[in-house]
């Protein structure tokens, strides 16, 4: 499958059968991860795989994992990553992102679905896992195997917005 059919075909799963992922993928989705560019090449990202069952329920109190057997917390260290001189803007956040990107259209190239979640408290999260300051929880990434009817890999044809509305040409 070329690129963009994947990315047509990746939808965002919300609910999960009770199969764990095996090893062998997720040392693939870690790896797609690994290989992931940054800002300077200063991989400022920490990762916590998180598969257990205590694990998912401890990661359960800050967010929704959706009953998935794996989770990935990425987290980013604001001093390990480039700052651009000029208006101080630090990566860390967007290095963060294309790790887990990365590892989200893996996880997709291998037939898990996964889900991307935001949507939770970081004050929770750095209690419970002990995150020291520097470090800050960005994205959790949820995979497993999805449960029920896959969505449409033709539904960003109205799902997201046309290409005249979010690009130009050469000028605003
Ligand atoms: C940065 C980011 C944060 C997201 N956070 C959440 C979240 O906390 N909870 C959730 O259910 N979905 C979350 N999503 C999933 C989006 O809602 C979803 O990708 C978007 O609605 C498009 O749907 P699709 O992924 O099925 O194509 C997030 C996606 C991104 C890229």
């Amino acid at each position: 499958m070329n690129f963009l059919d994947l990315a047509k075909k990746r939808y965002s799963v919300r609910k999960y059968k009770d199969q764990k992922v095996e090893v062998e993928k997720l040392e693939m989705i870690l790896e797609a991860g690994r290989v992931a560019p940054t800002g300077a090449n200063k991989q400022p990202q920490h990762l916590i795989v998180v598969q257990e069952e205590e694990g998912l329920k401890k990661l359960g109190k800050a967010a929704n994992t959706f009953g998935a057997p794996l989770a990935i917390l990425v987290c980013t260290n604001k001093e390990q990553a480039w700052t651009r001189p000029f208006d101080g803007f630090n990566l860390s956040h967007i290095d963060a992102t294309i790790v887990t990107d990365h590892m989200m259209m893996q996880a997709t190239d291998l037939n898990l679905g996964t889900v991307w979640v935001c949507y939770f408290d970081p004050k929770i999260i750095k209690e419970e896992y002990n995150l020291p300051d520097n470090l800050e929880p960005i994205n959790i990434l949820i995979v497993g195997y999805a449960e029920g009817e896959p969505a449409a890999a033709d539904r960003h044809s109205t799902m997201r917005k046309p290409l005249s509305t979010t690009v130009s040409y050469e000028k605003l």
